[in-house]
């Protein structure tokens, strides 16, 4: 199921990367306030979805431009974000990934997040580690925040949670040697796996954005949580993650800053 999944998501970056060189002839449409896709998005969900469906014609769906499909026949659904970052492919920023993740009764079982400019591919499998390349992946051993490189995602289609959004950034700012905003969550989770980034934290993600990212973080050693260092992240959106020496010391920073809205209400 990794071969097919890495197969299509090479087909998707080969959608992608032919179409970065023509992004002004493209049809952009604005989903809502700052949210964009264009005519790849789409183009690139469809090939992912034709290669996971002839493969596994029994198989449900959820892609970002699609939606859902056959969600309640099947144990197995595939969590797809064709173009993780199209903000920054629409700006000719070479920071953006293809995102395609396999979840069994609930649980992220494969992942696949590549990047189709450095041709990076990141691989996970639950109980069988993560890879770039076929190289195995760790994170890193950074004790505290002194020294430490986090990525962030600054929220910018709702605003409505930037005031504590901007409370946490102070607070680990302080502390942190550096913290970067590149643009692609999926990607920001490989590169937490691969060590290159220490922690990462963001509010108002999608399941699409980070659910292969979840896995290669978890298969490379790392924790991850919800704002409260909970398993919620799916249902909230909210997501803290590092190594595990890491992970306390950025949830202590990070929880004067919860409001009721960034708290888990679920059960
Ligand atoms: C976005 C990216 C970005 C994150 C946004 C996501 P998209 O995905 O992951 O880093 O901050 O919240 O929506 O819209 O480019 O697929
Ligand atoms: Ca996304
Ligand atoms: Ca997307």
């Amino acid at each position: 199921m990794l071969n097919i999944a890495v197969r299509a998501a090479r087909a998707a970056g080969d959608i992608i990367v032919r179409a970065m060189d023509r992004v002004d002839l493209l049809n952009i449409t604005v989903k809502s306030r700052n949210d964009f896709v264009s005519d790849v998005d789409r183009q690139a969900e469809h090939e992912i979805v034709n290669i996971l469906l002839r493969a596994y014609p029994s198989h449900a769906i959820l892609g970002e431009e699609h939606g859902a499909q056959g969600l309640a026949q099947s144990d197995y659904v595939w969590v797809i974000d064709p173009l993780d970052g199209t903000t920054n492919f629409l700006h000719g920023f070479p920071q953006f990934a293809v995102s395609i993740a396999l979840f069994y009764r609930g649980k992220v079982e494969r992942g696949v997040v590549y990047d189709p400019v450095r041709q990076e591919l990141f691989t996970a499998e639950r109980g069988a580690g993560a890879a770039l390349n076929n190289r195995r992946l760790r994170v890193t051993k950074q004790k505290g925040l002194s020294g430490a490189l986090l990525g962030t995602g600054i929220p910018f289609k709702d605003q409505s949670y930037l005031d504590p959004y901007l409370g946490m950034l102070k607070a680990l700012l302080k502390d942190a040697a550096g913290i970067r905003r590149a643009g692609s969550a999926a990607l920001d989770l490989a590169y937490v796996a691969a060590g290159r980034f220490d922690g990462f934290w963001e509010i108002g993600l999608q399941k699409w954005d980070m659910a292969a990212g979840v896995l290669l973080v978890q298969e490379a050693g790392g924790i991850v949580s919800d704002l409260e260092g909970g398993d919620a992240y799916f249902e909230t959106g909210n997501i803290v993650t590092a190594n595990p020496k890491l992970h306390t010391p950025m949830l202590e920073l990070i929880k004067p800053h919860l409001t009721e809205q960034l708290r888990y209400r679920g059960g």
